[in-house]
């Protein structure tokens, strides 16, 4: 196997996703089930932050900060909205901000299912169908062909494991059942047997799907490498900081198994392992330990802890074994001073492992504007830039300056 070119300067970007921050894509799964009743989102994602037609705008901002990569994903439903058929007005827009992030020096980081799949894909069961590995493949190699001479990573799949990790302690019973609530009426309103999502799964089918990803994840890496080898190509995954006081140990193991044991030793064959991190968990004998009352706590109710993004790459390494890169950090709060404080405290920690040895090829902020946050809607807030919801015109918050600033200084080095 040809070794991947690991890009040559340290990647500091933001990431993004299409159906949060595009909108529009009226071809995907989610967007359909945004619309039926009932739901389990709040609000549908309509045009988003209009990022489709705005994204000059957006490159605009991520050059104001400083910054030489973009994470964003291209959307399949976009790219294929039907069965087989390719939107060559699709392919020019993705080409078109390709091109201009190569000419600003931002290398593109591309996610090719962060998410989200064409409806057509969800009607046919989604993952759990037999072909959906070979589907997946072949939009793969449509977007290698097509943009793998200019971009500078692959991530295939986002976050495969986080329906695990929330069954973990995260979502109460009541919102598996409204899930597959959801689910079920999806599948009569496709008039289906069984309309399918990837990242809100039955309960039951947890372990389906992982193995199903897993075999797309596999496909979809092989078709990257035989169209362009060389071309980095791995996976990201949500990875909280599982750490134990004592008698926890065993808990905090049974978790790092049960969340990440099987996608860290399938990245030992990838070039790189994405980490996304929001949070710690702290495993006491009894389950897990709520902070003291003092902690700050971001606007999901977690505790905020900066060291917890170099615990989880640190772990992840440790496992994979291969470089590292920070696909998604970032934080949920109303009150940007929080963002700002919490900015520098967690690079600081990623600057210690670094130091140590920990091969960290990039950081990617989640995110550049306040998007579209799933299930929440657009209330909660991870943005370096407020959006308008009325006119969709963008502010810098201070965050933004922050990340530049800690950005600026760090350039010098690395
Ligand atoms: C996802 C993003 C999401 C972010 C914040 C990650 O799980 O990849 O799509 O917006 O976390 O919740």
């Amino acid at each position: 196997m040809t070794r991947a070119l690991m890009p040559e300067h340290f990647l500091w970007g933001v990431a993004s996703s299409g159906h949060q921050t595009d909108g529009g894509d009226d071809a995907a799964d989610t967007t359909f089930v945004e619309h039926i009743q009932p739901t389990v989102f709040v609000e549908p994602a309509g045009s988003a932050c209009g990022s489709w037609e705005r994204w000059r705008d957006d490159l605009d901002l991520i050059s104001a900060m400083g910054l030489n990569a973009f994470r964003f994903s291209m959307e399949w439903a976009r790219v294929e909205p039907s069965r087989g058929e390719i939107d060559e007005a699709a392919l020019a827009r993705y080409d078109a901000l390709v091109d201009e992030c190569v000419a600003r020096g931002i290398a593109p980081v591309v996610t090719l299912s962060h998410f989200t799949a064409p409806h057509w894909f969800a009607r046919e069961g989604s993952w759990l169908h037999p072909d959906a590995a070979d589907w997946f493949a072949g939009f793969a190699r449509v977007v290698t062909e097509r943009y793998g001479d200019r971009v500078a990573m692959i991530v295939t799949l986002n976050e495969p494991n986080l329906p695990r990790q929330l069954a973990g302690g995260f979502l109460p019973t009541e919102a598996w059942t409204a899930i597959a609530d959801m689910l079920s009426a999806a599948s009569s309103a496709a008039g289906v047997a069984q309309y399918r999502l990837g990242n809100l799964q039955r309960l039951d089918e947890l372990d389906a799907f992982e193995a199903a990803l897993e075999r797309a994840h596999i496909a979809a890496r092989a078709a990257v490498r035989q169209v362009r080898p060389g071309l980095p190509v791995g996976l990201s995954l949500a990875v909280a900081d599982e750490v134990a006081i004592a008698g926890g140990e065993g808990g905090r193991d049974h978790a790092r198994e049960v969340n990440y044991g099987r996608w860290l030793r399938l990245a030992q064959e990838d070039d790189f392992i994405g980490v996304q991190n929001y949070e710690q968990i702290v495993h006491g004998p009894d389950g897990w330990v709520e902070p003291p009352p003092h902690i700050e706590r971001n606007a999901g109710g977690m505790a905020i802890v900066p060291e917890s993004l170099a615990g989880a790459v640190r772990y992840c390494h440790s496992i994979a074994g291969v470089p590292v890169l920070v696909s998604e950090h970032g934080l949920a709060a109303e009150d940007d001073t929080q963002r700002c404080r919490f900015i520098p405290a967690a690079l600081a920690c990623l600057d210690d492992i670094m130091a140590e040895g920990v091969p960290v090829v990039g950081y990617c902020h989640w995110t550049l504007l306040d998007n579209f946050e799933w299930i929440f809607g657009f209330e909660r807030r991870f943005g370096l830039h407020e959006v308008d919801r009325d006119t969709l015109a963008r502010t810098p918050k201070a965050s933004s300056r922050v990340l530049a600033a800690e950005v600026a200084r760090r350039m010098v080095r690395r």
